[in-house]
């Protein structure tokens, strides 16, 4: 178990003698009692006090601009996060552990999600390069020389989702990090313990005061931060409720810049022409890996109907055949859910659906054991149902007929939420076709092929409710950084 006792404040690592959390895996083992999550380790709860002394450790090292951070060169801060990354290549074994153990991701995916973050650095170094060789030269025009630079924001809060407790928690703290913010960052609930090992690397790697940590729930520990108006950045992977209310807190919330990924209902359409081999592949990939635990993933599948069942018995078949297991075991699909209260959540949308005429399709759809939740397809989902409009975030697909391509369009452009669309079709010209209106309503439309979120060089943001700023490599350090100007009279 990794028992945290430590947080790192002003460059300082605090030895923690308060309340802590016990944190246990969605994992079971048996005990006495049965079968039991099992108790992984704790740590500690940031007191309201320590809060705001984390904050007033990042006010003091952004110093109004003054600070050592930001205004250290570009080059030096790249040496200081290059530092950084061989420290935590150092870690990955213990990192990758504590991601199947704290979210029950399987190795793979484990193993992949350390690899894409540390490439994700590298990138975002190479992009801040770029930044700096273009920030040096200067540009003439209408008499005026000037040279465009960018520079840092200020205090940054940055809170990252259970999902991509690694990955995607770095993709705002490293870019808002290296363009010369100081950072107050909260590790999720549920992926706390796995920020633990590069507790010591943040001190070791960057000024006092650049990173400083806090824990426990966000609805105790965020609100006085807020509040203060010291915060610059809000950056949160989470739901659009929570950043909602946590911007109201601001006192100047016109002020704040707000760099957020937020909730998303991305719909996978399959038109009657599809190659339906095809579209089974993308869609288990996208409505189920990780459980169907992305902001990313297929949330709702319309299907033409005079193709629906020939799409669902394979479907289905395909669905049926996702192994479970344990995270590290190899050949792993399905595991348990981090989230304790999921499963009630979800055999309740379950419930509902079937309440209002649907059904569950597979073998076994629905059933759950130890934090497992088997897959369900659910058909036919309508209007009014749970699953047609809330976003599931878990293994429950639900699937809609269709007679007119303009019904899914108007779902789309009915939703609160604007991330992605997958359309599965053969007929390019009607693909061409659906292109422009579908991204005026999405911000990324895939072709045959599942939403998802990489490569990361690619903008990764969304409308409505589903984003605020865009997130990857170079968007994310523009999201992180204002553009300023140095000029004068030639
Ligand atoms: O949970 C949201 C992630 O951004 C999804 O990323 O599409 O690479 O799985 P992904």
């Amino acid at each position: 178990p990794v028992h945290q006792r430590e947080f790192l404040i002003n460059g300082e690592m605090r030895t923690w003698n308060g309340p802590t959390v016990d944190v246990f895996s969605p994992v079971h083992v048996k005990t006495a009692n049965g079968l039991e999550r099992k108790l992984i380790g704790s740590y500690p709860i940031t007191t309201d006090a320590e809060a705001m002394e984390a904050l007033d450790a990042a006010v003091a090292a952004y110093d109004n601009g003054r600070g050592e951070w930001p205004t250290m060169s570009i080059g030096d801060r790249i040496n200081c996060m290059e530092n950084f990354i061989g420290k935590m290549l150092e870690r990955k074994k213990q990192i990758v552990d504590l991601l199947m153990w704290e979210i029950g991701k399987t190795l793979g995916d484990s193993t992949k999600e350390f690899d894409r973050t540390v490439e994700y650095i590298y990138d975002t170094i190479d992009a801040l390069k770029d930044i700096d060789r273009s920030s040096s030269r200067f540009k003439i025009e209408q008499g005026i020389i000037g040279q465009i630079r960018r520079s840092p924001l200020g205090v940054v809060l940055c809170m990252g989702p259970f999902n991509y407790p690694l990955n995607e928690t770095y993709t705002t703290l490293i870019p808002a990090i290296l363009m010369g913010n100081t950072i107050l960052f909260k590790p999720p609930k549920h992926g706390t313990l796995l920020h633990y090992p590069m507790l010591e690397a943040f001190r070791e790697c960057f000024p006092k005061g650049v990173v400083n940590t806090i824990y426990g729930r966000g609805a105790n520990v965020v609100p006085a931060l807020m509040q203060s108006g010291k915060i610059n950045v809000l950056t949160l992977i989470g739901s659009s409720r929570v950043a909602d209310q946590l911007k109201k807190m601001h006192p100047k919330v016109n002020r704040l810049r707000a760099v957020l990924g937020l909730d998303a209902k991305n719909a996978g359409i399959i038109l009657e022409n599809a190659d339906l081999e095809l579209a089974v592949k993308e869609c288990i990939l996208g409505s189920l890996s990780f459980n169907g635990q992305r902001c990313t993933a297929i949330k709702i599948i319309w299907v033409h109907r005079s193709v629906a069942d020939q799409f669902l018995s394979r479907f289905c078949e395909e669905v049926n055949k996702l192994k479970p297991g344990m995270p590290w075991e190899k050949g792993t699909q399905i595991t348990p859910l981090p989230e304790p209260n999921k499963p009630a959540f979800l055999t309740e949308c379950i419930e509902d659906a079937e309440a209002q005429g649907a059904q569950v399709l597979n073998d076994g759809g629905g059933i759950v054991e130890a934090s497992y939740f088997s897959p369900a397809v659910v058909y036919p989902v309508a209007k009014g149902m749970k699953l047609y409009r809330e976003e599931q975030f878990g293994p429950v697909v639900p699937v809609v007929p269709f007679d007119d391509i303009e019904e899914p369009i108007e779902y789309i452009i009915e939703s609160d939420h604007g991330q992605q669309v997958s359309i599965f079709g053969t007929d390019t010209d009607q693909l061409a076709r659906l292109i422009d209106p579908l991204v005026n309503q999405v911000s990324r439309v895939n072709i045959n092929a599942q939403c998802q979120r990489g490569p990361d060089t690619f903008p990764f943001t969304g409308r409505k409710d589903s984003a605020e700023g865009t997130l990857s490599v170079e968007d994310a350090l523009r999201s992180f950084s204002i553009r300023t100007v140095v000029a004068t009279k030639d």
